[in-house]
């Protein structure tokens, strides 16, 4: 086959699912790569060449997917502690910190990832970035619908040295505000410039009262998997 984007992103996926081994719990993660790893785990449960797995979806959409795929499915109050997560990210940088969450979910993916051993991302190589926020796309951050404007201009005035623009999330077609999973809005933060230190970004956001989470995964990934035109790379924590 051609190497698609999306072939890229099943290659990525397939060799993720090589991680997985029977009765493992595992983080079942959200987008149009995720997905892959979700039908490969379902495969190989049918073909009998994997049993006992736990799965616990990192959204709505997931949970969806792999119920009617027959993995067996469970949540994070059950199994506190997960073997492995695999997901999916929008960047990438060179110390394996992501961002996540322009397919719409980021609060379920970090509780569920921020709770495994082992979290294996699973990219195509245009996902690399030198900094996260660098590319001029969008750094979503999760708020609470209630007085969102206020709390998107607070989030734009943190940045405005790096020349920031908060932009509420809604559907193109209808103008209607994007609602996540917990019922809440997401903004979209661009930036001009390099935002720095991400950490110190992190908590700056976190501390805004209204704000939820973001989707900067800052030290998470154990493993980020790549697969390019050119071959899979594997890269280690
Ligand atoms: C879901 O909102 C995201 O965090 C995804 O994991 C991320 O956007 C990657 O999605 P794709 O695999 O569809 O690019």
């Amino acid at each position: 086959a051609a190497l698609t984007q999306d072939n890229l992103k099943r290659i990525a996926a397939y060799k993720a699912v090589d991680y997985v081994q029977s009765g493992m719990v595992v983080g079942l993660g959200t987008g149009s790569t995720a997905c892959h790893a979700v039908d490969r785990i379902a495969d190989l449960l049918r073909q009998g060449k994997l049993s006992g797995i736990v799965g616990i979806p990192t959204s709505t959409q997931t949970h969806q997917q792999a119920l009617s795929l027959g993995i067996p499915l469970s949540d994070l109050d059950s199994h506190p502690s997960l073997d492995l997560a695999i997901d999916g990210a929008d960047e990438v940088d060179p110390y394996l910190n992501l961002v996540k969450g322009r397919g719409g979910s980021l609060l379920r993916e970090k509780m569920v990832e921020g709770a495994c051993k082992k979290f294996v991302v699973i990219v195509d190589e245009s996902k690399l970035v030198k900094h996260l926020g660098g590319s001029g796309l969008a750094m979503p951050v999760e708020i609470v619908p209630f007085c969102w404007k206020f709390t998107a201009e607070r989030l734009r005035l943190l940045f405005e040295d790096a020349g920031c623009a908060a932009k509420l999330r809604t559907f193109s077609e209808t103008g209607e505000p994007f609602v996540t999973d917990n019922k809440n809005y997401i903004v979209d933060l661009y930036f001009k410039k390099d935002i720095g230190d991400l950490k110190a970004a992190s908590d700056a956001i976190l501390r805004l009262a209204g704000v939820v989470e973001h989707g900067m995964f800052i030290d998470m990934a154990t493993t980020v998997i790549v697969a390019g035109k050119l071959g899979v790379k594997v890269l280690n924590k």
